[in-house]
């Protein structure tokens, strides 16, 4: 056998291999969840993710959640409001909840990076060939 024809059939064989081990079914469809586009619960309008249910759960039966999606505090902020809730609201004690609240609050409803302080970011640099 040349040269030619083995890596021929060699490549034959693998292009064969490939195609037979591809999955046939179409993979189903999911919901592409990007920073930029994270998707809102309808009932809520709070973001969705895997913790949504338990913090629906702890968070939503005394108030609405617009109190949640219009603040916007650091991890230390939130535990601060929901020791004050505790304390003067009848919060319950969240338990092992707390620690995975608290992330989730902190990933979508911290404090908003503002690296110009709200102003517009500064022109580019102009270069006017004189
Ligand atoms: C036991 C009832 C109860 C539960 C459960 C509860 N809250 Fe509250 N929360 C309150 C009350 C009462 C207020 C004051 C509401 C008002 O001012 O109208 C409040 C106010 C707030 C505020 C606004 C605070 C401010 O400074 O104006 C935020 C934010 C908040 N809650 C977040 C949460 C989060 C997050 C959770 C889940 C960990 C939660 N709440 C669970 C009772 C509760």
């Amino acid at each position: 056998m040349n040269k030619g024809l083995l890596v021929g059939t060699l490549f034959g064989l693998s292009v064969g291999l490939v195609a037979f081990t591809l999955p046939t079914r179409s993979l189903p469809a999911q919901p592409i969840t990007v920073a930029d586009s994270l998707q809102l619960d309808k009932e809520t309008g709070l973001v969705i993710d895997d913790r949504l249910t338990l913090v629906k759960g702890q968070c939503t039966a005394c108030h609405s959640s617009k109190l949640i999606v219009q603040s916007q505090l650091t991890r230390d902020g939130w535990r601060q409001k929901i020791r004050w809730m505790q304390r003067t609201q009848k919060l319950w004690d969240l338990g092992e909840s707390e620690p995975v609240i608290l992330d989730y609050l902190t990933r979508y409803y911290g404090p908003k990076e503002r690296p110009f302080d709200g102003r517009r970011l500064p022109l580019p640099k102009q270069q006017w060939g004189l």
